[in-house]
């Protein structure tokens, strides 16, 4: 700091050095093809994936990162055979059911994200149910997205916009970003600073299509249910070497331009 007046007019727009991540996202992929290469049934991977999830929780608030969102089921998902749909709601259902005590326990707030009109009302329920145990907890937020797709979150909060011009409340030109971003789900929830795919796929498959406009992207090639603390860990530390630049100068880059 302080080496000179023009560093100091710079200092504010550079970007900040990444360490922790606040916010970290999962695409738990690979459940699956995991489960094949065993020459087990889908579900078997399925069901090897909420011990994966559970692990990963635990170590999300060890490693003490604010906000942690799992993709659990995409708008998409409903297009898989009946069996498999089912098997992977009941699934839901025993994790809410055997694992909020340990989440209120460890002081974990729960949030779902991602339509909630036209599930079945014991699905509803036991989402309300998570999230009302848990609201008063001030430790890890656990954002689980569930019936989630990014493009319809946009398109929510374009018709609630709409609807809010339409009513005379809103004037088209108070429409920003900011707008936008208050209407969608995430609305106080930031941005994810990293978003972790497991199972190699390289697409981000109808997730955070907005919130993840700067985030830091990371595929491993591992699938889901082998995803493990020491996985966890190593890309933790990946996002650590690198540099966020939201569209600025890296710092050295600064310098370098400054002493010209
Ligand atoms: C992720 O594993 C779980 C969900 C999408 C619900 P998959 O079921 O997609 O596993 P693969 O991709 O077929 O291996
Ligand atoms: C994304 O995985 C959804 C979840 C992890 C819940 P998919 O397996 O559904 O994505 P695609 O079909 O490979 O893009
Ligand atoms: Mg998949």
């Amino acid at each position: 700091m302080g080496d000179g007046g023009i560093l100091e007019l710079g200092a504010p727009a550079l970007a900040p050095r990444s360490s922790a991540p606040r916010h970290v996202a999962l695409i738990m992929d690979g459940n699956g093809r995991w489960a094949a290469a065993r020459g087990l049934p889908r579900f078997e991977g399925h069901r090897r994936g909420v011990d994966a999830l559970r692990k990963t929780v635990r170590a999300a608030i060890e490693f003490g990162i604010d906000y942690l969102t799992v993709y659990s089921f995409s708008v998409e998902n409903w297009s898989r055979p009946p069996e498999e749909v089912q098997s992977l709601l009941a699934l839901l259902h025993r994790f809410i059911r055997n694992d909020l005590a340990e989440l209120q326990a460890n002081n974990v707030r729960v949030k779902v994200i991602g339509e909630r009109e036209g599930l079945a009302p014991e699905i509803s329920a036991l989402l309300l149910e998570a999230e009302q145990t848990t609201e008063a907890n001030t430790g890890l937020t656990l954002v689980v997205a569930f019936n989630y797709g990014a493009r319809q979150e946009i398109t929510a909060a374009a018709r609630a916009l709409a609807e809010e011009v339409a009513a005379g409340r809103l004037r088209p030109q108070d429409i920003d970003t900011e707008a936008i971003a208050r209407r969608l789900d995430t609305a106080d929830i930031p941005d994810p600073d990293l978003i972790i795919r497991t199972s190699g796929e390289q697409r981000l498959s109808n997730f955070m299509l907005w919130q993840a406009a700067y985030a830091e992207l990371l595929f491993v090639p591992v699938h889901w249910p082998d995803f493990s603390r020491a996985d966890f860990e190593a890309a933790i530390d990946d996002y650590a070497q690198r540099d966020r630049r939201f569209g600025g100068l890296a710092p050295g880059d600064c310098r370098a331009k400054t002493a010209s």
